[in-house]
This record gives structure tokens, sequence and C-alpha cells, in this order.
């Protein structure tokens, strides 16, 4: 089975993560976001992947490499220009196959994709959209299914005084029949929520209601922070359960651990986490990561080789690659270091705050 991921957006409300990383790479616990995807898609018994890319394609491809690692040949595209997402589906045609899926490339989900297939199979669809129940269906596209699984009615972000009637989102994963690439104009922008699904409403458009899965979509600091604690709770069926086993703990052989490590968490390798020091629960440490004696890491992600000071606190927040927090520093509420950001000592950075990769902070400069 072959499958599009379209990954051509630029991530924004993701920075400063994403100002250094592009988003498909950013990592996720133990493994670079799209590896989730790969992952799942491998499962379902793809096998042939078509990366959709705009921003930053050579370090995603640097990454990722040619699939070979998750059992899938994987291409890559660049679009000249972005052509919006049905659009980035056109510019691909060449490569497609009759029949083929189209995921979104930045969600989190163990949906069956296999009984979604099936079902596309059952009904003789042109397009089978997966869909999920949120509380707030507002901010995706929502989908009014009849009886029979055919979309009634395709609204993508309604406008808040638009009547809500379903709590039924798209899921952003769609099985399609070559067919759909008729309604898109060549060598353009184009929307395919806005101008292909609600033309394909009666006329062969259909949705796999999945109440029982697992969907996330990963754009924001806070839902970034939720999937890594649903990864790490198994809340969602990914490779890195099998990694923290029951214990709800994995520490690398290569790491030294004077402190303690407490479940769930997942600290990498070449670590180093002094006495004293509290790792967890609800934490991740990538490699090469310092914690100093008497620190406290809770409910937050500690990217690549940063270093962490004696006697800090950092809860509920995301510290980038290579950054560094002086001693006694609090770094909670939401914050997010850039890559490399420097903090001082006795500094305290709360309430959401950003800070972007070049930053420099003094001791004691910052209480935020
Ligand atoms: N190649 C390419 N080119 N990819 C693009 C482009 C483009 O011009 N524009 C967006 N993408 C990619 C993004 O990287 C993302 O993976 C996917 O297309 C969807 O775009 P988003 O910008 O993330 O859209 P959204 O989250 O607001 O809404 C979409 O996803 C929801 C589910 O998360 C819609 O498909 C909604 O209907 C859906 O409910
Ligand atoms: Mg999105």
């Amino acid at each position: 089975m072959q499958a599009v991921i379209l990954v051509g957006g630029e991530g924004t409300r993701l920075r400063p993560l994403t100002s250094t990383i592009p988003k498909p790479v950013v990592a996720l616990v133990d493994r670079p976001m799209m590896a989730y995807m790969l992952e799942w898609l491998h499962g379902h018994g793809v096998d042939d992947v078509i990366m959709s890319c705009g921003f930053k394609a050579t370090k995603v491809r640097e990454v990722l490499g040619d699939g070979s690692q998750y059992g899938i040949r994987l291409r890559f595209l660049e679009e000249p220009d972005p052509r919006g997402t049905a659009g980035a589906l056109k510019f691909a045609e060449e490569l497609l196959d009759e029949r083929f899926l189209m995921l979104n490339g930045d969600v989190l989900t163990d949906l069956d994709l296999t009984a979604q297939i099936a079902q596309h199979e059952r009904t003789g669809a042109t397009g089978t959209l997966a869909l999920v129940p949120v509380p707030d269906p507002s901010s995706y596209g929502l989908v009014r299914l009849r009886e029979d699984h055919a979309v009634d009615e395709f609204l993508e972000k309604p406008s808040p005084d638009a009547v809500l009637d379903t709590n039924l989102i798209s899921a952003g994963a769609y099985v399609l029949e070559r067919s759909v690439l008729d309604l898109i104009e060549p060598d353009k922008k184009v929307s395919i929520e806005h101008e292909v699904w609600p033309v394909l409403v009666d006329r062969g458009l259909y949705g796999f209601a999945d109440d029982s899965a697992y969907w996330i979509d990963v754009g924001t600091p806070e839902r970034y922070l939720q999937a890594t604690f649903d990864i790490l709770e198994g809340n969602v069926r990914t490779g890195v359960a099998g990694k923290l086993g029951e214990s709800y703990v994995s520490v690398d052989p290569s790491t030294q651990l004077a402190g303690r490590a407490i479940p769930p968490a997942i600290v990498g390798a070449g670590c180093t986490i002094a006495e004293g020091a509290h790792v967890g629960s609800l934490a991740v440490l990538a490699g090469g990561v310092g914690v100093g004696s008497g620190s406290v890491v809770e409910r937050a992600v500690v990217l690549q080789g940063a270093r962490i000071g004696d006697d800090c606190v950092l809860r509920d927040c995301i510290v980038g690659p290579g950054a560094s927090i002086g001693d006694r520093s609090r770094v909670t509420g939401g914050a997010m270091l850039g890559e490399g950001v420097m903090i001082g000592a006795d500094n305290v950075i709360a309430h959401g705050a950003r800070l972007f990769p070049g930053l420099e902070v003094p001791d004691g400069g910052l209480v935020f």
C-alpha cells in the first residue's frame, strides 16, 4: 500500500522548537515525530511513502533517510512553492497508485487504518476520511455522517456563529482513489478541505469513525507535552511501550544515574543525573543531558545535550537541544527554551514564555 504524507507546513505554533528543526523531525520522546507515523503506517501494510515537503526538506531527508529502518520505501517531493493540501497531492500525481492513503503529517494516532481501508472497499468510496470525536471540534474539519457512512456535510473550521451538531472531525487520514486527482487543477494552490471534500459530498465521500482510537494534532507546545505524556503512559499504542516495559522507566545503560528516575520516565544515552536529582514522573531526557544535584525534572522534556545546574526546578516545560540553565533556576508553566538558549543562575521562567535561539539571560536577569 502507498501513502502520501503532507509535511509542508512550517510548524509556526511550535516555535522556538521548530525555529531550527523542521517539525517532522523534532524529537518526541525518543524518536523523530515522523517515526511514529511511519511505524503506524508500516503496521497497516504501507511499504511505499511519498513525503510531500515544503520547508527544510533536506534536514527531514537526512534524518529519515531512505526509510529502510522503518521497512518502507521513502521518497521526498518538494513543491516549487507551497501548493496547499490538494495542490501538493496533485504535484505527486505521477508517482501515485490507483488507490493510496493520504495523511496530515502532524498527527499522532493509532487509529485502525486496516478497518478504514476495508470500509472504503465495502462502500466503493472515492474517498474515505478517518473521523474521531473531539470535545471542541471548532478548530478542525467537521463532518456530519449519514447512516450508511456517506458524508452529509464537510465544514472546515466553521465560523464561531455556526451551529455545530457533530463532534466528529476529520483526523487527517484519508483513503483515496486516483480519480480524486481529476478534481484538482494543476500548478495551483488548492485546499483539499475547502475545494475538494465539499465537491465530493454525494459523489463518493465517506467517513470512517473510530471512537476508540487515540488521536492528537501535535501542533502546539501544550499538545506536544500532552502527546509526550500519553506516549509515556501508554495511552497511545507506540513502539516506545516495549522500551518502557512493565516498570515504565527506561534509562540507557551508558547514563550515570546517581539521583532517581521516577516512572514513567525515559532517559537517553550518555546523560549524567547527579546525587539528589529527581527525574520524573513524566519526564524525558534525550541523549547527553546533564542534571545537577538536587534538581527536579518533572512533566518536562529536555532535549539533546542540554545542561541543567544544581537545585533547579523544571516542570511543565520544554528545553531545546543544547540549552543551559544555571543553578537554582525555575522553568515552569509551559515555558519553552529554544536550541542553545543560555540561562544564568537564579532565573524564573514561567507563564508560557518562549525563549528563542541565540538568547542569553544573565544571572538573576529574568523573573517572568
Ligand atoms: N506539502 C504541503 N504543502 N503540505 C502542506 C501544505 C502545503 O502547502 N499546507 C499544509 N500542509 C501540511 C501540514 O504540514 C500538515 O501536516 C497538513 O498539511 C495539514 O495542515 P495543517 O496546517 O496542520 O492543517 P490543520 O491542522 O489546521 O487542519 C487539517 O488537519 C485537521 C486535523 O488535524 C485539516 O485537514 C482539518 O480538516 C483536520 O481536521
Ligand atoms: Mg495540523
